[in-house]
């Protein structure tokens, strides 16, 4: 089976020349507890790149949609997958999805993406055609990958995992605020409603579901900040890869 998706990426860092293996550093989680930014700004600070899975998942959400299939039919055909055209460029904390030449960064944040992300990511011929192009990322440059299942099933070989969590109450309160942020008009009690649904979707899904890799840190960063998060992942990355990374 072929599908036209691609990776790219401007150009090679000089630590990319020099590092001989890959490194892959993997943080999953559950929705809003803050995978993104995190992920974005320990990518930032490692001088890796960001594979962002979750919006990944989106794009697929995105495409399916705008052919008229709807979350929850089964199965989903496969010419509709089939004629998926996804472009990513990576890039140092962040990342760039295109569908064809749209860049659709931006449109795959909206609410209804993401809860058609987390409907059509339970198919197995769904994860099918993005397993591969997350993992050849890895071959050819050091990651920072977040999702789901980036350290259990993805990347099980990664050298560093992290696994966040935070209350259910401050995740939706979070996830409220960056929804005031970009304008919409959130209410509370739905948002918390939401994610709840999400959490057991992600969670009890036969196909790769969500949990923590026995081998990867557990961070509870419900009364964490961001910094703090952050200081913790990198002195358990220079302990685990025996570096230190300059400061910023
Ligand atoms: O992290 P996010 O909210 O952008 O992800 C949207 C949905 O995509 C999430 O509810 C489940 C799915 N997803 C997944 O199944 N596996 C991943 N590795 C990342 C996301």
């Amino acid at each position: 089976m072929s599908y036209n998706n691609e990776i790219s990426r401007p150009e090679l860092t000089t630590l990319e020349a020099e590092v001989p293996h890959r490194i892959v550093v993997t943080v999953d989680g559950p929705a809003g507890v803050g995978k993104t930014t995190t992920a974005g700004s320990l990518a930032a600070r490692l001088g890796f790149l960001l594979l962002d899975s979750g919006a990944l998942y989106r794009v697929v959400a995105l495409h399916l949609m705008r052919n008229a299939i709807l979350p929850g039919s089964t199965p989903v055909p496969d010419s509709t997958l089939k004629s998926l055209d996804l472009r990513m460029e990576l890039e140092v904390g962040s990342m760039r999805i295109y569908l064809g030449s749209e860049d659709v960064t931006g449109v795959i944040r909206e609410e209804r993406i993401g809860e058609a992300a987390s409907v059509f990511s339970c198919r197995t011929e769904v994860r099918r055609v993005l397993l591969e192009l997350q993992r050849s990322a890895s071959s050819k440059w050091n990651l920072v990958a977040e999702g789901r299942d980036m350290g259990t099933v993805v990347f099980p070989h990664a050298q560093v995992k992290f696994f966040l969590t935070a209350d259910l109450e401050e995740r939706s309160r979070r996830r409220y605020f960056e929804l005031l942020d970009r304008g919409e008009h959130p209410e509370l009690a739905i948002v918390k409603e939401e994610m709840l649904s999400r959490d057991n979707r992600d969670e009890f899904r036969s196909e790769a579901p969500l949990f923590k890799a026995s081998d990867a840190v557990c961070i509870d960063t419900t009364h964490l900040g961001p910094e703090q998060v952050l200081r913790c992942m990198m002195n358990n990355i220079e302990e685990k890869l025996q570096v230190k990374f300059s400061n910023p």
